[in-house]
């Protein structure tokens, strides 16, 4: 059987890149064989040639990334180099000579999609991004196409898998943050800047790019209420754990009755006896609320070089078949077609609560404290108070953990001030949100 040859230029050979070329290299004939295509690596563009090339592989290298993508043997360019620069330059490049791209770089994409989707369709070309949400798993050919006769009415998920190593180990194996921090980076899966991971902002991005798909809107970081973990503290992971939960950083985004969007990023106490409870490690989960379909979770690697590169490699293979060109041409799902997003200010979003305070081992202090809520309208659903321990300067406090029912973010965060301010309590609050799925969507 003949085959075509489908030229492609990578950009970036680090460990996504890499991945892509091991994938290539050790499937090239069950590609082959249901694609009767050839993928047949024409350049390889790094910033340090030399590093490359005094290592194992016989790629073709290059730092002339321009020349590289303008080779009339180059039809498809993946990028994989992550960041704004050079990358933006170089898919609006490869875009503008009608040259379809594959990339992993959500947070291009959540700054630049539009302008870039909008770029695509003028040249006639496409961008396939499978890679840039929950690594290995098929989450947006899932929502885009699969799910495409759905209302989705809300998404949960764990989508970063720093973040949940981190969490993973801290619960589990009792290490601290910045030994878990350092695994994830050693295993490939934190970004070049791990503070993108760690601040919520890769799963916001993330967030931004399926939300918007799910929901046909255009979707930005900025409308996303994001905390991360790293200021997360193990004395919650212990006391959430004593309640029956544990502490996963979710990204969440739910639609309200009058269509406006509450999206939100932050570490969240997930029922011991929820499915996300389970999912651990660099492992992602999404769950997803169709009214027709109802609930489904999509789990699997959401980080690390071969579930990406498996990611990259299909949406390389969907463009050369001509499945991503006719998608992007017929389907009205993209950013570059949607109106901004009406977002549900983040005081307005309601959740359950936990809060951990640190008062003075005194009478009289629950009594105030709980006038405050009362005050705010916040209901109180249990109470846990820890023996007395000693503050800093040897003052005896009291650790007392609070959740609540139903609250609006803005009565909680009003209620914390007061409380703070209180004579009674000895250390900022702490405030975390409590989500009780699937009850809550089903
Ligand atoms: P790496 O840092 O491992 O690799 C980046 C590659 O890009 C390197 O080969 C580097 O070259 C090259 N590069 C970077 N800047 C330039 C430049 N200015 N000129 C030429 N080459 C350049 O990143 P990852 O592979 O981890 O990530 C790549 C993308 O994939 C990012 O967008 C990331 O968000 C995304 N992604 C990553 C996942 C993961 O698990 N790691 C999972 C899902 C998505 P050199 O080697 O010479 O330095
Ligand atoms: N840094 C990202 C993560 C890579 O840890 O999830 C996958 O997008």
């Amino acid at each position: 059987m003949t085959q075509t040859s489908i030229g492609i230029c990578l950009l970036g050979c680090g460990v996504v890149g890499s991945g892509v070329v091991k994938l290539l290299r050790e499937q090239r004939e069950l590609l082959a064989r249901r694609t009767n295509l050839a993928f047949d690596i024409r350049h390889v563009v790094v910033r340090d040639v030399a590093k490359h090339a005094a290592g194992e592989g016989n790629l073709p290298y290059t730092s002339n990334a321009a020349a590289a993508i303008d080779d009339p043997a180059v039809q498809i360019v993946i990028e994989v180099m992550g960041g704004r620069d050079p990358a933006l330059a170089h898919i609006e490049r490869a875009l503008k000579l009608g040259k379809p791209v594959v990339t992993a770089n959500k947070s291009l994409l959540a700054e630049r999609g539009p302008e870039l989707f909008s770029l695509a369709r003028k040249h006639g070309s496409c961008i396939a991004f499978e890679a840039s949400t929950g690594g290995g798993i098929p989450i947006i050919d899932a929502i885009s196409r699969g799910l495409v006769a759905n209302r989705i009415d809300a998404l949960v998920g764990i989508v970063n898998g720093t973040c949940n190593v981190i969490l993973t180990r801290m619960t589990r194996n009792g290490w601290s943050y910045h030994q878990a921090l350092t695994e994830a980076q050693k295993l490939g899966f934190a970004e070049a800047d791990p503070t993108l991971d760690v601040s919520g902002r890769d799963a916001a991005q993330k967030l931004a790019l399926l939300s918007g798909l799910a929901f046909n809107a255009r979707v930005a970081e900025k409308d996303i209420q994001i905390e991360g973990v790293a200021d997360l503290q193990s004395a919650d992971i212990k006391f959430a754990g004593d309640l029956g939960y544990v502490i996963k950083l979710l990204a969440i985004a739910e639609r309200q009755p009058d269509g406006r969007l509450a999206l939100r990023v932050h570490p969240t106490l997930v029922s011991k006896s929820d499915v996300l409870a389970e999912v651990s490690g660099p492992f992602n989960a999404i769950s997803v609320y169709g009214h027709a379909l109802g609930h489904a979770l999509f789990y699997g690697r959401g980080a690390g070089q071969m579930p990406t590169a498996s990611a990259v490699v299909a949406d390389l293979v969907q463009t050369a078949i001509g499945v991503v060109p006719l998608a992007f041409k017929k389907l009205n799902i993209f950013p570059d077609a949607a109106e901004p997003a009406q977002i549900l200010p983040a005081n307005e979003i309601t959740s359950r609560y936990y809060l951990r305070l640190s008062v003075k081992d005194q009478p009289g202090v629950m009594g105030a404290v709980s006038q405050v809520l009362g005050q705010h309208g916040i209901s109180i659903s249990a109470i846990l108070q820890h023996e007395v321990a000693e503050d800093a300067d040897g003052v005896p406090i009291v650790p007392i953990v609070i959740t609540t029912h139903r609250a609006q973010e803005g009565a909680v965060r009003a209620s914390l001030k007061q409380i703070d301010a209180l004579s009674t309590v000895r250390a900022p609050s702490v405030c975390l949100r409590i989500i009780d799925q699937p009850k809550e969507f089903a």
